[in-house]
């Protein structure tokens, strides 16, 4: 391969590279941002009573889900919008504000967390709900 032929493949590969980076950090958000909507729909079930209320399993779920969005928190790296993605490009220039509802939203599920009895479910849903969905208006792109 001569020099020029060498530094085209290099470039080659780097682009390969940025491609596979960004996609894997989509794949890796996708994944945790649908199994903390997969926890929503278990407790939006019990607060509508079509489940029983086991405050072990409100417990259980708001856990995962904190910890599935912080997953999905840590994968907006910079450069990996477009493609499947619907992040908005404003996540990367409004860092700290998207960083700050990411915030909000892990406190309203530790809040969650600690729902003893029936009553509480769904106020406590409902200001978990609120806040992703403040985030999804702002910085998600429709479908
Ligand atoms: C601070 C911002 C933010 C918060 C808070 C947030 N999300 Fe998201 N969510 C996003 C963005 C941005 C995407 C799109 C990611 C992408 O496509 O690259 C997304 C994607 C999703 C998806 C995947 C949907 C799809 O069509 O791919 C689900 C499900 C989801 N979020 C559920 C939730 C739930 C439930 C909460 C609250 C408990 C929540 N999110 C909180 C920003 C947020």
């Amino acid at each position: 391969m001569n020099l020029s032929k060498r530094i085209v493949a290099a470039f080659a590969a780097l682009a390969v590279a940025g491609v596979a980076y960004a996609s894997d950090a989509y794949t890796a958000r996708h994944e945790a941002m649908e199994k903390v909507g997969g926890g929503m729909g278990t407790l939006s079930a019990m607060a509508k009573k079509e489940t029983p209320f086991d405050a072990a399993v409100v417990q259980a779920t708001a856990k995962m889900q904190e910890a599935e969005l912080k997953k999905a928190a840590a994968q907006f790296l910079p450069d990996t919008a477009g493609g499947k993605s619907r992040a908005k490009a404003e996540i990367w220039t409004n860092r700290a504000d998207f960083d700050a509802l990411m915030q909000k939203t892990a406190e309203a599920l530790v809040a969650l967390q600690g729902v003893k009895d029936e009553a509480a479910l769904m106020p406590a849903l409902r200001a978990a709900g609120g806040s992703c969905r403040t985030c999804h208006d702002k910085y998600r792109l429709p479908e």
